[in-house]
């Protein structure tokens, strides 16, 4: 294990400059595969010394690398010290390099792979709350809706992976207006038997018709705000017909995500916190927070000089609340309900400013866990289409990926016969989906590419697959390798070491998603494992007949080392079968 490593290049540095070895842990790396330097497998970075005041930022940086490069001593694990430009590298003993990283495979603990880090002590524990997807009952689910799904299973997995209880929570767009439009709407254009057979396309339907009609029709208008008037006061045929579109929507909705290997724990909304959201008007009231606006409205005033050049509205001039009003009731009920330690709502960017008023009018109402609150935003996703059109639904995105999929199976003359190419199709297409998502900063706005995502080499989700799927298949030619009766030492090429160089990263790569929940790190140290592991699959052969007994034995052991990346491979995922 990394670990392991690391601890004996800290003792090392904590003996030299008589400190506890502990402040060395964070400021060593293991080095990318690319940068090789000499061989190196960890550096050190002097900077990071000067930086937290262990060495003095008044000296010269060079004359202090090697200074305190000829202080440590070479031993049996760290073979090679030496000096470059502002850094010390480290080279271990290679065959203990194998030994050390093998060693949880076959003892049970192959699950566990770099998850006992002590690099990840810094990390707050305890119950995370994360909030995703949240789309709107009868309205689009778009592009944005899928990014939140898919990136906040991410960090679902992240942190469930380190330890922590997760709350999953979709918090429904299922009050206001609409609900209204759709009530009055439904008994004109609504047919209950639609509704049951397609719930989500008919309830879209209707809503967008209703709309329609309302623009000219007072009468209609009328009737929306009856209807909805009518569900704030809680008539019970009124929240039965709500209910029902609300049940059937979540019904719906729980089947689909389930393609996509995602599940809630709670499907809240909107609509619970209605009652609440007027209790916080009123303690937002009596902590003098509450201002009126020249418009008549209620607002809370967040600029620093206290003079009105900012603020949020939190109260309709005919006293209704809003969508923040009901924001903060439903965190304020969370806390309550859950007692997080923290919380992450994953939406796109437009909705920042949202979020950071939130968590201001939170901590202003003296809610200090507020600070514990984050919002991780993600860029826009342009020209997201199926071939009949613009994305409506969930449900087409995915169809379009297997179906483009298949097509692309069928076209592959390697593609071997499947027994149910369907399922290989909406795997495949699904991975390749959230890998386009996943490679680059989530801040960023990107281009929806079929074609380029669906691509069998290249960094994408098919490649991820791909290198999978050969990983299983020399698993099952192989069955009858035993896993105790190999020896790290014959994995001595170079194609070997710099897998395992490459795996010392994960723990980092791990941390680093944790801290800024950016899935960029992870996907990429993986897609660079499979060009690693293409590599291995050309130069450690374990098919074929050996002649000589040492063959034999390199062989098997090639045959290992290949379940054992297997393994790494399924558990670097964090559990989802979709990356
Ligand atoms: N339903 C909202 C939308 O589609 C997203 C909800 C985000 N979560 C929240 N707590 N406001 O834009």
């Amino acid at each position: 294990m990394a670990c392991f490593f690391r601890r004996k290049i800290a003792e090392k540095l904590g003996r030299a400059l008589q400190q506890s070895e502990d402040v060395f842990i964070p400021a060593l790396t293991a080095v990318p595969v690319l940068k090789k330097q000499q061989g190196a497998d960890f550096r050190l970075l002097i900077g990071t010394l000067r930086a937290s005041g262990i060495l003095p930022s008044s000296g010269d940086v060079q004359v202090q690398t090697e200074n305190l490069a000829t202080q440590l001593k070479q031993d049996n694990v760290v073979e090679d010290i030496s000096a470059a430009r502002g850094i010390i590298n480290f080279k271990v003993n290679r065959k203990l390099l194998a030994q050390k990283l093998l060693e949880p495979f076959g003892n049970g603990e192959d699950d566990k792979f770099g998850l006992n880090s002590e690099l990840f002590n810094t990390l707050t524990t305890g119950t995370t709350l994360v909030e995703y997807s949240s789309p709107n009952i009868a309205k689009k689910f778009h592009a944005g809706h899928l990014r939140s799904t898919i990136i906040g299973n991410f960090i679902a997995n992240l942190k469930q992976s380190l330890g922590n209880d997760v709350i999953r929570m979709n918090y429904l767009g299922d009050w206001g207006m609409q609900f209204g439009l759709l009530g009055a709407g439904f008994g004109q254009f609504g047919s209950p038997e639609k509704l049951k057979q397609n719930p989500l396309q008919h309830l879209f339907e209707v809503y967008v018709r209703v709309n329609k009609e309302a623009e000219n029709n007072e009468d209609m208008k009328q009737a929306a705000r009856d209807f909805f008037r009518q569900l704030e006061q809680h008539e019970s045929h009124a929240v039965s017909l709500w209910q029902q579109f609300r049940d059937i929507t979540v019904k719906e909705y729980r089947h689909i995500y389930e393609r996509l290997g995602v599940h809630f724990d709670v499907y809240s909304g909107e609509s619970f916190h209605q009652d609440q959201a007027q209790e916080v008007v009123q303690q937002l009231q009596s902590r003098g927070l509450l201002k009126t606006s020249e418009k008549g409205t209620g607002v809370v005033d967040l600029s620093p000089n206290r003079d009105m050049t900012n603020v949020c509205t939190v109260l309709r001039s005919d006293g209704t609340t809003l969508y923040i009003t009901r924001d903060i009731a439903a965190a304020i009920n969370r806390k309550e309900k859950y007692s997080f330690d923290e919380m992450i709502y994953v939406t796109d960017k437009s909705q920042e400013n949202h979020f950071s008023q939130l968590f201001q009018i939170l901590l202003a109402m003296g809610h200090s866990w507020a600070d514990g609150c984050r919002h991780v935003s993600f860029g826009l996703v342009q020209g997201m289409k199926t071939r009949t059109g613009e994305v409506v639904f969930l449900e087409d995105v995915l169809d379009e990926a297997r179906a483009r999929m298949l097509h692309n199976m069928s076209q592959s003359n390697t593609t071997k016969e499947l027994e149910n190419p369907e399922e290989t199709a909406e795997k495949v297409g699904i991975s390749a989906l959230i890998i386009q998502d996943f490679k680059g900063p989530l801040q960023s706005d990107y281009k929806f590419d079929w074609d380029r995502m669906l691509q069998a080499q290249g960094d994408t989700g098919v490649f991820l697959q791909y290198t999978h799927a050969r990983l299983c298949s020399l698993k099952q030619t192989k069955k009858g390798v035993d896993a105790v009766a190999f020896d790290p030492s014959l994995l001595s090429e170079q194609t070997c070491t710099a897998i395992l160089q490459h795996l010392l990263r994960y723990d980092e790569v791990l941390y680093q998603s944790a801290q800024d929940l950016q899935p960029k790190h992870l996907v990429n140290f993986l897609l660079k494992l499979c060009h690693l592991i293409a590599s291995a699959h050309r130069d450690l052969p374990v098919k074929g007949s050996p002649e000589a007994v040492a063959q034999v034995q390199k062989k098997q052991s090639y045959a290992n080392f290949y379940r054992f990346l297997l393994l790494n491979c399924q558990n670097t995922t964090l559990n989802s079968h979709n990356g």
